[in-house]
């Protein structure tokens, strides 16, 4: 017989396979703003007012992928043998990118409980996402579930799941999981601990055309102090508490088929996390905002023939209003670290602060929250 905890788990997973199911539904029906204005070319962001955007920066190409480009894969494709292929294009035959699509409007959270459970203590930052999102889909997958449904999105590719179930701690698997669900059906993921100040309807700014847009992410650290290597791995670093994006978008392609090696290696070696291997590193923000800096000097994707230099934290350093940089946008550091009282940072009532985070809910430990040492 069936265990009444087991039932519940089964339940949950049904529900959530049978919110995958009616995905395409879910996209149609969502909110006006995700609707699409009609198509303008996806270099003219210079001219949008309120984004800063060097017209003498690299362009970006989008015409990548075209081989995958297909949406619904043809039924003889199926067939296409996948063993010869590297990760990377495993995952972008699997989940190709579109960067013309809209944002799919599914909100994905991670914790121990459901909000259904008594235990679940972040009642009032699970309802501003739902209040903020009217329309929305919005989960929150207990780890129970995550295995189950990751087994649904990737069974094609086992080293996939090899390698989630091999990751030892909460906050490893809880990092991978991002990435993952991003990858294979975009949309909002934000940790538990995080408020919805505003809607992510408005966290692209109106004049960029968001069918030019396939990933949103926020600065976490930006610290202008000659000791900053003593509090953060990077000059800058992006946050992971807190992304939009459509599905497939090359940087989750990376960082997932990098951290599935990373882990692969780390099970033969029998290491996971060290002194030298820190979470932040193998899969944290550090390894996050690597992957980004990556894609914008990746030729595949950018042409870089006459730019001046790599795109680097020297770019990102200071900005106010949100950057364009191919079809990524970078909002300044108030937009998902606001009242963090340094690094320029403003407050909670400012019009660019979207996001909230309390850094209560991580399933990381003190050591490995660097903000978290000024609250
Ligand atoms: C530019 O960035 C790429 C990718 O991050 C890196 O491999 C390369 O070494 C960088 N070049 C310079 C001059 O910093
Ligand atoms: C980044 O900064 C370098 C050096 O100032 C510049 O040449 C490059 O065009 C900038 N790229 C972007 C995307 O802002």
């Amino acid at each position: 017989m069936l265990s009444f905890k087991r039932a519940i788990i089964f339940a949950a997973f049904f529900l959530v396979a049978f919110i995958l199911l009616r995905r395409s539904h879910a996209s149609a029906d969502e909110p006006e703003p995700f609707r699409k204005p009609p198509p303008k070319p996806a270099d003219l962001s210079s001219e949008h007012a309120g984004v800063s955007h060097d017209p003498s920066t690299p362009s970006y190409t989008p015409s990548e992928d075209s081989a995958t480009k297909d949406n619904t894969i043809p039924a003889q494709n199926v067939l296409q043998d996948m063993s010869k292929m590297s990760l990377y294009d495993k995952l972008a035959y699997q989940y190709p990118y579109d960067v013309e699509t809209k944002f799919p409007a599914y909100i994905w959270q991670t914790w121990k409980w459901t909000p259904a459970s008594g235990e679940f203590n972040f009642r009032d930052q699970e309802a501003s996402w739902s209040m903020q999102h009217p329309g929305f889909v919005h989960e929150v997958i207990t780890d129970q579930v995550a295995v189950h449904l990751l087994k649904l999105l990737y069974a094609p590719i086992p080293e996939i799941l090899e390698a989630y179930n091999a990751l030892p701690q909460p906050v490893l698997k809880a990092d991978f999981f991002r990435y993952l669900i991003l990858l294979a059906r975009g949309g909002i993921y934000s940790d538990i601990d995080t408020f919805a100040i505003r809607s992510a309807l408005e966290w692209i700014p109106e004049s960029v055309p968001k069918e030019s847009i396939g990933l949103v992410i926020g600065i976490e650290a930006d610290p202008d102090r000659p000791d900053w290597k003593d509090w953060y791995s990077r000059r800058i670093q992006f946050c992971q508490w807190t992304i939009q994006a459509k599905p497939g978008h090359p940087v989750l392609r990376d960082i997932v088929s990098r951290i599935t090696q990373e882990t692969l290696k780390r099970k033969r070696e029998g290491t996971f996390v060290s002194k030298e291997k820190s979470v932040v590193e193998f899969t944290g923000p550090a390894v996050w905002t690597d992957v980004i800096f990556d894609y914008f000097n990746d030729p595949r994707y950018f042409d870089i023939s006459n730019s001046q230099g790599n795109v680097s934290w020297a770019n990102f350093t200071g900005i106010e209003k949100p950057k364009k940089v191919g079809d990524v946008i970078v909002l300044p550091i108030t937009s998902f670290s606001p009242g963090v009282q340094q690094m320029g940072a403003k407050d909670y009532d400012d019009p660019m602060a979207f996001v909230k985070h309390d850094f209560e809910g991580t399933w990381k430990p003190e050591s490995e929250r660097h903000i978290g040492e000024t609250n």
